[in-house]
């Protein structure tokens, strides 16, 4: 997380880092600060909290510099040390020559700054990265070459990192190196932009180059040279960046979170185009680069995510078991990489993250990719680190996902898993054409289905209030919809911090119905189909402890009636489907109940849109 901004060129650089900052804020907003050169000075301003605090702060010294042209800026997510402004970037050297940022995990600090406070640095925070700024400023007095300290510095520093670094004794030049971390320079007429991500300087450039590992970019308002990190100088691989700048607005709505649940009936029409035209036609899916032969063969999938990206995943393992006859494993990226896995040659990796830059997922797939496995990766942002490692790439196309909690790229990974495994049971012939024709055509509805929801939220409103002041919220469903439930857990807790849990309600009697009683709220997600006279009785079975139902269901079924105090209904799909439909009421049940408390629901505490650290 965190993200790094750096210009030099001719304009005003506080307006362009602040404004990079700005599009920046999604990977972190707990502190922030710029370093900007002036006169005689680097000059460093900071603050704690959201980016608007750091504005303010500036107002008083725009006398400072207002005439400033180069500069480097940070918007912080704490790893190391709390959220103060000391902890804050930039961070600078003993005395104050050179200044840096940094997104990453220097992971020997501790060992670096022992040595270095042996030799006389004073630290004044308590962050992995100062270690940096002091231990690339001696690397500076030894050689009096910026870009050969940076070199020499990363040959040392372990971990993660991207950083974008200035010294006093230049006027015009930054230099910044990046490794497992995302980086690119953006070129302009006379300006070069250094950002952890294209928002930060598309409105200034399409013109750009991403630094691969381990390299060394330096420029000025002139020149940019790049080198590897023997010192070997490197052409650069300039790119057009596919992207408009694009004015992120609410379009009305309250929330970025309510807009964004609102588009995805288009989200899921885009995703089709060109891949789904009839349901009598078969599934286009070029993007996968495996051939019709090999993916025949295929006897083992294993899908990587974390977070919301793991809950399609699993949705994405009932379908291409149950279509495609595959055996599948879905595994959280964090522990999938700290142990030895069985992955080889003949193993499909699928690989499922919204930012593409997820830490974890990104070291799975890297090792995944080393023991020969095929890496097919479904993302929204087909620009991303993961989309570079990428031997198939499923890009989702739902549109920049500005709140941190994920709705419409959750959909859209849905929709990618439904097309991937009635495109694989096409090939394999593993499925009945009338099954996957009547998938078809109801995937091609959906999307009017999916306005049906939204155009009436009464009731869901209404269930939100009802339950906003409860401490705890339980969560179940079975089958395909047991995903569901944990994403529907996932968004209350991460929005409005109320401890909500989702449980596969066959495992309820197992432990956590000793939990129920008239004050716990528990919502069973009743779709028609194979699992639903189960979860019935497993809901009878929450009643019984007196606790206080909710049904999500499309079911008309009287006995509801008399077993739940709240009913939300959703349109009749089947329930191969239904896990798309029965998550919107959930998200707008999150929403609301984060609304009614106040809470920040597009930044909720202590989270990141961007987890790039591991
Ligand atoms: C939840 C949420 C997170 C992400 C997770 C993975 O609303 O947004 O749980 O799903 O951090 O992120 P990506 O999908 O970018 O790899």
């Amino acid at each position: 997380m965190c993200g790094i901004v750096g210009y030099v060129g001719f304009r005003s650089v506080a307006d362009i880092l602040l404004d990079g900052l700005e599009q920046l804020e999604y990977r972190g907003y707990d502190s922030s600060g710029i370093a900007v050169k002036c006169d005689n000075d680097i000059k460093v301003y900071k603050a704690v909290g959201k980016l608007k605090n750091l504005r303010e702060e500036l107002k008083s010294h725009v006398k400072e510099f207002e005439k400033s042209t180069m500069g480097i800026g940070h918007i912080r997510w704490a790893t190391h040390g709390a959220p103060t402004v000391l902890n804050a970037h930039p961070h600078t050297c003993t005395h104050g020559n050179l200044v840096l940022v940094h997104n990453g995990i220097i992971e020997n600090y501790k060992e670096l700054r022992a040595e270095l406070e042996k030799e006389g640095c004073v630290f004044k925070s308590q962050t992995d990265t100062e270690v940096a700024a002091h231990f690339i400023a001696k690397k500076y007095d030894e050689t009096h070459d910026l870009t050969e300290a940076v070199r020499l510095a990363s040959k040392e520093i372990e971990g993660a990192y991207a950083l974008c670094v200035m010294h006093n004794d230049y006027k015009d030049t930054i230099v910044a190196t990046k490794r497992n971390a995302p980086l690119l320079v953006g070129i302009g007429e006379g300006e070069y932009l250094i950002a952890s991500d294209v928002p930060a300087i598309i409105k200034y450039t399409k013109k750009a180059m991403y630094l691969s590992e381990n390299q060394i970019v330096t420029v000025t308002p002139d020149s940019m040279k790049l080198i590897d990190k023997d010192g070997n100088e490197v052409q650069p691989k300039i790119e057009l960046l596919p992207w408009e700048p694009v004015a992120l607005s609410k379009m009305g709505y309250k929330h970025f979170m309510l807009k964004e649940i609102h588009e995805q009936p288009d989200v899921i029409r885009n995703i089709l185009v060109g891949k789904l035209h009839t349901a009598a036609e078969p599934v286009i899916l070029d993007e996968v680069k495996l051939t019709k032969d090999t993916l025949k063969k295929l006897t083992r999938i294993q899908i990587i995510a974390c977070g919301t990206s793991l809950h399609a995943a699993m949705v994405g393992k009932y379908l291409l078991e149950t279509f495609c006859g595959i055996a599948v494993d879905v595994e959280a990226s964090s522990e999938y990489i700290y142990r030895r896995t069985v992955t080889d040659e003949h193993t499909l990796v699928i690989g499922v993250s919204q930012s593409g830059e997820t830490a974890d997922t990104l070291t799975a797939i890297k090792q995944a990719k080393a023991r020969g496995s095929h890496i097919l990766i479904i993302t929204n942002r087909p620009d991303s680190s993961m989309a570079r490692e990428a031997d198939s790439l499923l890009s989702v196309n739902a549109g920049i996902e500005v709140s941190v909690a994920a709705t419409k790229s959750y959909i859209a990974q849905l929709m990618a898993f439904y097309l991937l495994a009635l495109y694989m049971a096409e090939i394999k012939g593993s499925t009945d054409k009338s099954i996957i024709q009547s998938i078809k055509n109801e995937l091609m509805i959906l999307p009017q289905k999916i306005e049906q929801v939204l155009a009436n939220t009464d009731e869901i409103q209404k269930c939100a209030r009802k339950y906003s002041n409860t401490k705890d919220f339980i969560y179940i469903a079975r089958g395909i919809n047991l995903p569901t439930a944990l994403e529907g857990a996932l968004k209350l807790k991460e929005i409005s911090y109320i401890n909500a849990t989702g449980y596969a309600a066959g495992e309820l009697k197992h432990g956590p119905i000793a939990m129920l009683d008239d004050t716990m709220p528990v919502l069973s997600i009743l779709m028609k189909g194979i699992v639903y006279d189960k979860l019935l009785s497993n809901s009878e079975e929450a009643k019984a402890r007196n606790a206080r139902m909710i049904a999500l269901t499309n079911s008309n079924d009287p006995k509801l009636e008399d077993l739940f105090e709240c009913i939300i209904r959703v349109p009749e799909v089947q329930e191969f489907l239904s896990p798309i439909i029965a998550v919107i009421p959930l998200q707008l049940i999150a929403y609301y109940i984060a609304e009614f408390l106040g809470k920040d629901v597009d930044q909720p505490r202590n989270l990141a849109k961007s987890v790039t650290v591991e």
